[in-house]
């Protein structure tokens, strides 16, 4: 991959690049529409899997050159990020906080990335959603104090790996779908993702402007809204710009920021049976697995875009496989009814 463009910070490799770009072509020979190619970031490791893998090679790096033994951040219960973070920790060496939403049931054994969170040996506080959504500064705070007591330094990473330093990583990934798009001699119209906290989409709209690619970037808001997600992505490339100022100008329009809105369905982390059925339909046509908070939802959104036109048959599209499978063991009861 050639990384030349392109003045890259400090990255420790933890992702196993370049992923596979794999054209679905038995979905499209089953419902028709453009041929999707899924860049399988699914497969960047095994636990230590899925998109938030690639910010943490620019994060980890940062934290480790900022003198910090210890990383903290913040999420869902079953947060991919989170679990993400907590694997990166024990493997370099680091300590690791995990503030998770949610408080756990004393009755149930913890699954998917919860159990994935313990078996690292991060600590982990839980907090009900109320105290986490309006003190979530302060309890950054304060564990970050708790560690400096203790004789270490803390490196906070915000929700979801998504700010100036953590938009590196689809940064990165844009050089390398170059490099795929040239080994399979394609051009795509569109480039599409998940989009939670905007990270990923924030990075793929500055690695295809600075690389000069043809395809438009759209992410597809499993929670919140599109002015939120317009709002968000404006300050993280605000924030990349603040911290990394020799990388050229970024002259940023609002169209450059394309939302697909409408598949939040009915919340953040809430499956309806369209998703559960699409998700089912891949496992079954290409033998890909999806998970029903980002990549199943996102991925259900497209198919229904595409059955209402909004890309052209002859074109190809890319869609961001950004892995989260653990998060689908908590959904199980939701399949078990099927044949
Ligand atoms: C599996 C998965 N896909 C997509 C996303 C969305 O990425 P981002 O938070 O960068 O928008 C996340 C995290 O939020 C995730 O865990």
């Amino acid at each position: 991959m050639a990384d030349t463009l392109i003045n890259y910070p400090p990255r420790i490799q933890l992702a196993h690049t370049p992923t596979p770009l794999q054209p679905l072509r038995r979905l499209q020979q089953q419902i028709g529409g453009p041929l999707i190619w899924l860049k399988r970031d699914d497969m960047t490791g095994s636990t230590l899997s899925g998109n938030k893998v690639r910010k943490l090679e620019f994060i980890a790096a940062k934290a480790i050159a900022s003198g910090c033994d210890t990383l903290i951040t913040c999420g869902g219960i079953q947060s991919n990020h989170c679990r993400a973070t907590a694997l990166v920790a024990a493997q370099l060496g680091l300590k690791c906080h995990l503030i998770l939403r949610g408080l756990p049931k004393s009755t149930q054994a913890s699954d998917g990335n919860q159990l994935l969170d313990e078996l690292s040996g991060c600590s982990i506080s839980y907090h009900s959603p109320a105290v986490y959504a309006s003190t979530l500064g302060a309890l950054f705070t304060q564990v970050s104090n708790e560690y400096a007591k203790a004789g270490h330094r803390a490196f906070a990473i915000p929700t979801g790996g998504s700010d100036g330093d953590g938009l590196w990583g689809y940064i990165a990934a844009c050089d390398e779908m170059n490099s795929d798009f040239l080994a399979h001699g394609i051009s795509p119209a569109a480039i599409i993702t998940a989009s939670g906290s905007g990270g990923t989409q924030a990075g793929l709209i500055v690695g295809a402007h600075l690389l000069g690619m043809q395809a438009d970037i759209y992410g597809i808001n499993v929670c919140d809204d599109e002015q939120y997600f317009i709002d968000k992505i404006k300050d993280d490339i605000a924030d990349w710009q603040l911290k990394y100022p020799l990388q050229g100008s970024l002259a940023l329009t609002a169209s450059m920021i394309r939302m697909i809105d409408g598949y939040v369905g009915e919340g953040y982390a809430k499956a309806g049976q369209s998703v559960i059925d699409t998700i089912t339909l891949l496992s079954r046509t290409e033998g890909v697995v999806l998970d029903p908070v980002y990549s199943g939802k996102a991925f259900d959104g497209l198919l229904q875009e595409i059955t209402s036109g909004r890309f052209a048959t002859d074109n190809d599209i890319v869609f961001i496989h950004t892995g989260g499978v653990f998060g689908l063991f908590p959904y199980k009861t939701m399949f078990t009814q099927r044949s």
